[in-house]
């Protein structure tokens, strides 16, 4: 009986052993997965390993003794070393696993999907990829409450991977906050002409208006458009030294009436005079063609031509070119959309739905900076940014899908009321006023001077 036990006892220490020998294999596997070799802090570590491993052997041992020992003790070191690196990925790993089993996630027979990598994407969000043993990605989906409680990360989307049995789980270190100030943001503007877009999960992202060339803002009412049209503006003229804005708002107005008072703003209320607006844009745009084609320049640069850099915003621009009634601001319009960008004037156009029935395709597809707000349906989402990802937002008011080119993210816009509107644009009017700021050219229309002494009257 006592030999039975004896021999149990020795089986149970052999795997034991072989467990701990498995587990301590795995972590430094972790590790080693994780070594960057092209990176120099890799390379320093194991010098600074080697390096004193040498002061300690040949400093205290006979010389022989110490080349004896130095290779065995450097492996374990190295092995240490790895071990310790790999610990941290390693445990997140088994905790990533934990959750999945948590979540109830398994097939009819049983098997669990295994968490195969996670591999880091910016600073603050990790990609979980999942080999998914046949559970269906609908069944991760329903389980993202779970997940998020098990990661205590939010999971922020659940998407196929690049092999089909596989899901890839995009966690989220921190939730973008549910408001952030115009002022915050501003601080990040470092060049001119520049607006801010909002506060990304990977920080503050601030456009250059000419290099994007053309925004167009949408989203289902209450988004947020016009709010982030109105700061839009507002930061262009703080950051631009030489700038003119003409702001077409069919809401009679309202959404721009405080910028009203600038003497670099002309604002139409109406079609009737947004449509003689865009008239003379178009005008202008072709003179400054022709300024171009002296020149020999392929576009406006306003400091060297000695030209304001002109932005035409539209809040509401389905009431203008949506009834297809209008057709000479429709085509003023698709003509500034097609040959503006060269002529240093670029259009910032805000809508609800962006379907051709509310403005031409020809217009949409020159408006290439896309700002989303919360959609209702993935087919208005799919119009704008051509995925569903603005039916996917949070309904949190400000809350945005930024897309420029091959670069998207979540954004939350920056908010500005209207009393902080007032105040800034009275100090921008005051520095007209006090000849801090000058433009080089009147407004078309020519109210600038009039509206420069009814400043200076005001002041
Ligand atoms: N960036 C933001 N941060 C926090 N709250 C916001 C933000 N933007 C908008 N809001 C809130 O949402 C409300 C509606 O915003 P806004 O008027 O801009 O919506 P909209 O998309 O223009 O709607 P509509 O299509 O009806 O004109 C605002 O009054 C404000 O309270
Ligand atoms: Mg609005």
């Amino acid at each position: 009986m006592s030999k039975v036990k004896t021999g149990e006892g020795l089986e149970n220490y052999v795997l034991t052993l072989l467990h701990c020998l498995a587990s301590i294999s795995r972590v430094c596997w972790f590790g080693v997965r994780k070594l960057d070799f092209k990176n120099l802090n890799t390379w320093s570590c194991l010098l600074l390993i080697n390096g004193l491993l040498m002061i300690v052997l040949f400093g205290t041992l006979h010389y022989q003794r110490a080349v004896e020992l130095y290779f065995p003790l450097l492996g374990v070191l190295v092995v240490l070393a790895v071990f310790a690196y790999g610990c941290k990925d390693f445990s997140r790993h088994v905790a990533f696993q934990k959750a999945i089993a948590r979540a109830g996630l398994r097939t009819a027979t049983g098997e669990q999907p295994q968490v195969q990598a996670i591999v880091p994407i910016g600073v603050q969000r990790v990609k979980v990829i999942v080999e998914t043993c046949g559970v269906g990605i609908n069944k991760f989906k329903a389980q993202q409450d779970s997940l998020t409680a098990g990661f205590r990360q939010k999971v922020e989307d659940i998407v196929s991977g690049k092999d089909m049995g596989q899901v890839e789980i995009i966690l989220c270190a921190r939730d973008l906050p549910s408001m952030v100030s115009f002022h915050e943001l501003y601080s990040h503007i470092k060049e001119p002409y520049a607006f801010v877009v909002g506060q990304s999960i990977n920080g503050v992202v601030t456009q250059k208006m000419q290099s994007l060339p053309h925004l167009l803002i949408s989203g289902a009412t209450g988004g947020g458009k016009s709010v982030f049209f109105r700061a839009t503006m507002l930061a262009l003229l703080k950051s631009s030294p030489h700038i003119q804005l003409y702001l077409l708002d069919m809401k009679r107005g309202v959404e721009v009436k405080e910028f009203t008072a600038l003497p670099n703003v002309r604002t139409a209320a109406d079609e009737t005079e947004a449509t003689s607006m865009l008239a003379a844009l178009v005008a202008e745009m072709h003179r400054r063609y022709e300024i171009l084609a002296h020149s020999g320049h392929k576009s406006i640069n306003p400091v060297r031509d000695k030209l304001d850099l002109l932005v035409v915003g539209i809040d509401e621009a389905a009431a203008l070119f949506g009834r297809g009634t209008n057709a000479t601001a429709g085509n003023c319009m698709g003509e500034l959309a097609r040959l503006a960008r060269a002529a240093g004037m670029h259009l910032i156009v805000a809508t609800q739905k962006p379907v051709k029935e509310a403005i031409s395709t020809e217009i949409l597809d020159n408006l290439t900076g896309r700002m989303t707000f919360k959609m209702i349906s993935s087919a208005a989402s799919n119009v704008a940014l051509g995925g569903n990802y603005a039916q996917k937002l949070p309904a949190i008011k400000g809350r945005a899908v930024w897309c420029n080119g091959s670069e998207r993210r979540q954004v939350q816009a920056p908010f500005v009321d209207d009393e902080l509107i007032e105040a800034e644009l009275e100090v921008i009017s005051q520095e007209f006023a006090a000849g801090l700021r000058q433009n080089f050219n009147a407004l078309l229309g020519g109210t600038f001077n009039a509206k420069i002494s009814q400043a200076k009257k005001h002041a």
